[in-house]
């Protein structure tokens, strides 16, 4: 039988229309749950109103309480800047409304807590635009370390490289703002990193770590010089709860990196490496192999891996980012029509933030900090 789930969707930007395609994108799954784009907000009415046009919304507003309010709508996207993200989330949840709401979750740990709070107190579904771990590779990977046959985790290495600031002249933007992000590369960038970590290894325990900023001020469109408040690179060392130790770190001006988002995961019996850049690929050297065999393997997307063999029949092809959002938002319409709990629900998002807001502190103080439990 046939569901239709009611979609409101809350900023227009850059992954709001992400979001937006990635629904229209939902036929690739079959036809028993249909996304119906309902209405779309933004307080730039003409970014609303592109949107709704380009995708098919049957209405725009420049009010997203309209939205998180109005009874044709089940589950509520939210796509804005940072600082927005929990109230956003709990004003859904209190009209009773299912939410994927982008990462990262909240401004700190506290405010991620409350939200996850709120989701729990009013039995709605909610879940945190980690796409990364999507990625059919990664589900892969996890199986395999959950087999147990690589062992226990020794080290873990991450980092997200880009270098879309690296340009001095590159303009001013909010997210360099810390009214709306505490958290610069480490919340654009790492807090993939942390959500693959935390996916595939468990949690993290303590952090010590330091951030800096290259570029103290940019121009914004009027050529003005604005602030930058946040971290431009960040790096921690961590321990987890596991007993393996970390080391993750992020760059958004780091020139020749487009997105290097890279890790490599070493285990007593094996080691994993994987590149964003490469993102159908990932390797894999298995100590129990015989000596003479021994080496890397590069295994390729392939059905069987994730959710991949709902884009193609066979291996490959390879899928794309854009398919990583019409993996998550399929997950957690699922979870709404299934009455099932996202694996990236807000107590994951809470911890990524708690793991974030110790580095902070950490970056402050040049101590280690405990990563503070997420209870809700
Ligand atoms: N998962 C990913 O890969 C990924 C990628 C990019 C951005 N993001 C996250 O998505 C969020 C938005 O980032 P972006 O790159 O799309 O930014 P963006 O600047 O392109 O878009 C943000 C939009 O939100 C709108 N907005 C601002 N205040 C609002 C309000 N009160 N109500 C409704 N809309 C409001 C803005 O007008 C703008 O259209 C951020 O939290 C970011 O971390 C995630």
């Amino acid at each position: 039988m046939s569901k239709t789930i009611r979609i409101g969707l809350i900023g227009a930007g850059f992954i709001g229309r992400s979001h937006a395609t990635a629904y229209l994108n939902q036929c690739q799954f079959g036809s028993e749950i249909k996304p119906e784009l309902v209405v779309v907000a933004d307080p730039v009415e003409t970014a609303a109103k592109a949107l709704a046009e380009s995708h098919g919304f049957a209405r725009y507003t420049s009010d997203w309480r309209e939205v998180v309010k109005a009874d044709d709508v089940d589950l509520v996207c939210i796509c804005t800047p940072n600082n927005m993200h929990c109230e956003i989330a709990i004003e859904a949840a209190r009209n009773g409304k299912a939410i994927n709401c982008e990462k990262p979750l909240g401004m700190n740990g506290d405010e991620s807590e409350q939200a996850a709070r709120a989701v729990k107190e009013c039995g709605v579904i909610a879940t945190c635009g980690f796409n990364t771990i999507k990625i059919p590779v990664i589900a892969y990977a996890k199986e395999i370390i959950d087999s147990g046959e690589l062992g226990e985790l020794v080290l873990f290495r991450g980092s997200y490289d880009t270098d879309g600031l690296a340009d001095p002249d590159a303009p001013h933007a909010w997210r360099m703002l810390a009214k709306n992000s505490l958290l610069g590369s480490m919340g654009d960038l790492a807090a993939h990193v942390l959500s693959i970590s935390q996916y595939l290894l468990g949690d993290i325990t303590a952090v010590t770590g330091m951030t800096g900023i290259l570029y103290s001020q940019r121009k914004d469109s009027a050529g003005n010089l604005q602030p930058v408040e946040n971290d431009d690179v960040a790096q921690f060392l961590c321990r987890y709860q596991n007993g393996g130790i970390g080391y993750i770190s992020s760059s958004r001006v780091a020139p020749g990196r487009k997105q290097g988002e890279v890790f490599e995961a070493q285990f007593t019996k094996g080691i994993i490496t994987f590149n964003l850049e490469r993102m159908n690929e990932i390797n894999i050297y298995r100590h129990t192999d015989k000596p003479v065999d021994q080496g890397f393997k590069t295994i390729i997307s392939a059905p069987g891996h994730g959710e991949y063999g709902k884009f193609w029949g066979g291996p490959g092809i390879g899928i794309g980012y854009q398919d990583l959002k019409t993996i998550e938002e399929r997950h957690v319409l699922e979870n709404i029509v299934n009455s099932t709990t996202p694996a990236v629900d807000f107590v994951f998002a809470a911890k990524i933030d708690r793991v974030m807001e110790a580095v902070l502190e950490s970056a402050k103080t040049g101590r280690w900090v405990d990563v503070k439990p997420v209870k809700v």
